[in-house]
């Protein structure tokens, strides 16, 4: 393993400018962007690609989306930018939207993870854009969390996990949006959409005439298309149990009142609304609507953690969006609630 690095977190232009320093010689550094934070390197620069992947422990086969500040900058990283492509960077770039089509021989096999596809995105965070123009190249960016871990929607998460691992995080806030991209496979003959995000499934379909949901590749039936989506993701020390269906304030109140009776520390998290079923109980609220769901859940995967919570009863509605339901439930992965 490498030996242990001071990691230093800064904020502003000079943070920015000695991150493209970093990148431009080789190096690893963690940038914000309005999604959650990115783990960077040079795209093009295969033995900084492996520095990623070591420094989160990322199995080999789970492939890296690639930030440009740029439009035209695609050109270098795709073979080709079909009509619909051109379509969807128009309406959603920049901004938490990453499109999947055959890659350039510029792109490493690092970078794809052996596949011929390359997914990438234009941030719609200002300062991320600021760093990929000071480094002077596309960056290859996955979430900077250690592999398995809620992703980062603070510099202090990134510190979390990656403490003596990476030199130096770009301190730019919490990230606005707070879940990642929404990954859109341009590859087939009907764009997919495999991992939902920010940006709907409906959203796409309305500005390229179509796009399914799902994660299965058409050819092989059950093979995962998306890699990273065969990998348990998004999970906390403390057990999580989604709960949803008919029913729900009874049974999470049934599950808590037990599991604190036992000597555990549970923790519910509910909309606004639903807060009031849990009057007495320690309960956090992912607020109203999508936008506050996917902007709060991950800080509150962590939060629980840092409280000592042991269990994390999340009683799910509708309204929090598709988004919100993938990262959670892949958070809990087999453990679900009886009433759902
Ligand atoms: O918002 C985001 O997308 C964040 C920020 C940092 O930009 N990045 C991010 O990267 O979430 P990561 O590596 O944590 O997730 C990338 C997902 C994985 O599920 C991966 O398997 C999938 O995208 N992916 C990337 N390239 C792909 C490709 N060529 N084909 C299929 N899936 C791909
Ligand atoms: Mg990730």
């Amino acid at each position: 393993m490498a030996a242990r690095l001071t990691t230093r977190v800064l904020s502003g232009r000079d943070a920015v400018a000695e991150a493209g320093r970093l990148l431009r010689s080789g190096g690893i550094v963690a940038i914000p962007t309005e999604t959650v934070y990115g783990l960077a390197a040079s795209a093009y620069d295969e033995v900084a690609c492996r520095r990623i992947f070591a420094a989160k422990g990322r199995p080999q086969d789970n492939p890296l989306i690639v930030h440009v500040a740029d439009m035209e900058a695609v050109r270098q990283i795709w073979r080709e930018v079909p009509p619909q492509a051109l379509l969807l960077m128009e309406a959603f770039w920049p901004g938490p939207l990453s499109i999947i089509l055959p890659k350039s021989d510029r792109i490493p096999d690092t970078v794809s993870a052996g596949l011929d596809t390359v997914a990438v995105r234009m941030p719609a965070s200002q300062t991320a854009r600021e760093i990929i123009r000071e480094a002077g190249v596309p960056l290859a960016a996955p979430s900077a969390n250690r592999s398995g871990r809620p992703s980062p929607t603070s510099a202090q998460h990134v510190l979390m996990d990656m403490d003596g691992r990476i030199p130096l995080i770009v301190d730019d806030g919490p990230c606005a949006v707070g879940v990642e991209s929404t990954v859109v496979d341009l590859t087939g003959d009907v764009p997919v959409v495999l991992r939902p995000g920010d940006i709907r499934a409906e959203d796409i379909a309305r500005t390229i005439g179509s796009a399914e949901k799902g994660t299965k590749n058409r050819e092989s039936g059950d093979a995962p298309r998306s890699p990273g989506m065969k990998y348990a993701h998004y999970a906390p020390k403390a057990a999580v149990c989604v709960y949803d269906g008919e029913g729900v304030p009874a049974a999470v109140r049934s599950c808590f009142v037990q599991h604190a009776a036992g000597g555990g520390s549970p923790v519910i998290l509910c909309s606004e609304d639903a807060a009031a079923f849990y009057d007495g109980l320690a309960v956090r609220s992912l607020g109203t609507g999508p936008r506050d769901a996917e902007h709060r859940i991950f800080r509150e995967l962590r939060d629980a953690d840092a409280r000592g919570n042991d269990l994390i009863l999340v009683h799910y509605e509708e309204s929090m969006g598709e988004a919100v339901r993938d990262r959670i439930s892949r958070a809990a992965g087999a453990r679900r609630g009886e009433s759902s």
